[in-house]
């Protein structure tokens, strides 16, 4: 156990996304809508889709070597899993125990799934910052991977043209400097919306039967209205409530990452913040909504990009299923080697 008080800050990132890409025009073919209801509507232009036997928990293992290699590290260093779903790979066991075999990671390690839907990221982050700061354990691999088009009702044109597959990785560590990495979060939850956004079959309540497979009950239903609503006040009013609790201005943030649902949505987040666009960092026009790989997604391609720099204020915020919510303020620490 340690004495001094750790920081955990992201070390390095990965990402993986499957080959295949499914436009708008390819989904016009299959359901009554059109590149540019999706487009004005979403924000989205064409989304990936993993092929069978492309599952959670490959997409994550291969996002997760990429961290692991940009770390300048090695399986055999990872000394806690958590990978955050909502489409496992199967009920049980975890998708993180399989990823576990597929990257070679040590047998001595905790390894384990978070369900918190499309706020899994930011919920496994905290979980794991929160282990990793007893001194227990040193670096940490927190992965969003989701293969939504596993559940997806393909005949469903309210839900089948948002959402994607992908899979995102950070590789956590402690440190002893302060005022760094995971600063202040805030997590939540509102089982009392549940019915918003779910999958009514195919868990223990309802086992998978020929009617609930008739019924498609297994797939995902959506009011997309209600959820909208809901996502754009409690993303602006978690972003606000962890900005108060860490004495942080919104002019003080480099950047917005927020959980990629919709553009209106960010757009939403974005004015009742009062931040322009610029500070919103969004690529749901290549990948749709993919859950819990969306925030390592959209930070990734902002840090290959250069846009992320050393001491940069980075706001993270994520809304999804259950409903839950959650948002992390977090340093960009690049510590010097
Ligand atoms: O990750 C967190 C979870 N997900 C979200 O955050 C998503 C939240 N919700 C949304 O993003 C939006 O509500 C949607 C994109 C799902 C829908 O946008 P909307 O502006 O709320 O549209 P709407 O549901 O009010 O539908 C407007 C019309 C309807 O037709 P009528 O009733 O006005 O004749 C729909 O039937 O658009 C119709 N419609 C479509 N038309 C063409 C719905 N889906 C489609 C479609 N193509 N794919």
């Amino acid at each position: 156990m340690s004495s001094v008080e750790l920081s955990v800050f992201i070390r390095a990132i990965g990402v993986h996304t499957p080959e295949r890409t499914l436009t708008n025009a390819e989904l016009s073919k299959m359901v009554d809508t059109s590149d540019e209801w999706i487009k004005t509507r979403s924000g989205i232009a064409e989304r990936r889709i993993a092929g069978p036997g492309e599952n959670p928990s490959d997409m994550g293992a291969k996002a997760a070597a990429k961290a692991i290699a940009r770390a300048g590290l090695t399986p055999a260093d990872v000394d806690l899993l958590i990978v955050a779903t909502m489409t496992p790979d199967v009920p049980f066991p975890s998708t993180a125990c399989f990823l576990q075999a597929k990257l070679g990671l040590r047998r001595d390690i905790p390894c384990f799934d978070v369900s918190a839907a499309c706020s899994g990221f930011v919920y496994a982050l905290q979980v794991a910052k929160d282990m990793m700061r007893s001194g227990s354990y040193r670096r940490a691999l927190v992965v969003g991977a989701e293969k939504l088009s596993s559940v997806v009702d393909w005949s469903d044109r309210t839900t089948c043209v948002l959402f994607g597959d992908g899979a995102g990785a950070a590789l956590l560590e402690t440190t002893t400097e302060p005022n760094v990495g995971l600063l202040g979060n805030l997590l939540g939850a509102d089982g009392n919306n549940a019915e918003l956004l779910h999958c009514a079959a195919g868990g223990s309540a309802a086992p998978a039967t020929a009617d609930s497979l008739r019924d498609g009950k297994h797939f995902l239903r959506m009011n997309g209205k209600e959820v909208f609503r809901h996502a754009v006040r409690v993303m602006a009013e978690s972003c606000e409530r962890v900005l108060a609790k860490c004495d942080v201005k919104s002019e003080q943030v480099a950047w917005f990452i927020p959980h990629q649902a919709n553009i209106r949505i960010l757009e939403a987040v974005a004015s009742q913040l009062n931040v322009g666009m610029d500070r919103f960092p969004s690529n749901l026009e290549r990948y749709g909504n993919t859950s819990a790989a969306s925030i390592p997604l959209a930070l990734e391609e902002a840090w290959q990009a250069g846009k992320i720099k050393h001491g940069d204020l980075i706001l993270i915020v994520a809304f999804g299923a259950g409903l839950t919510w959650g948002a992390t303020l977090l340093r960009w620490h690049e510590p010097t080697r």
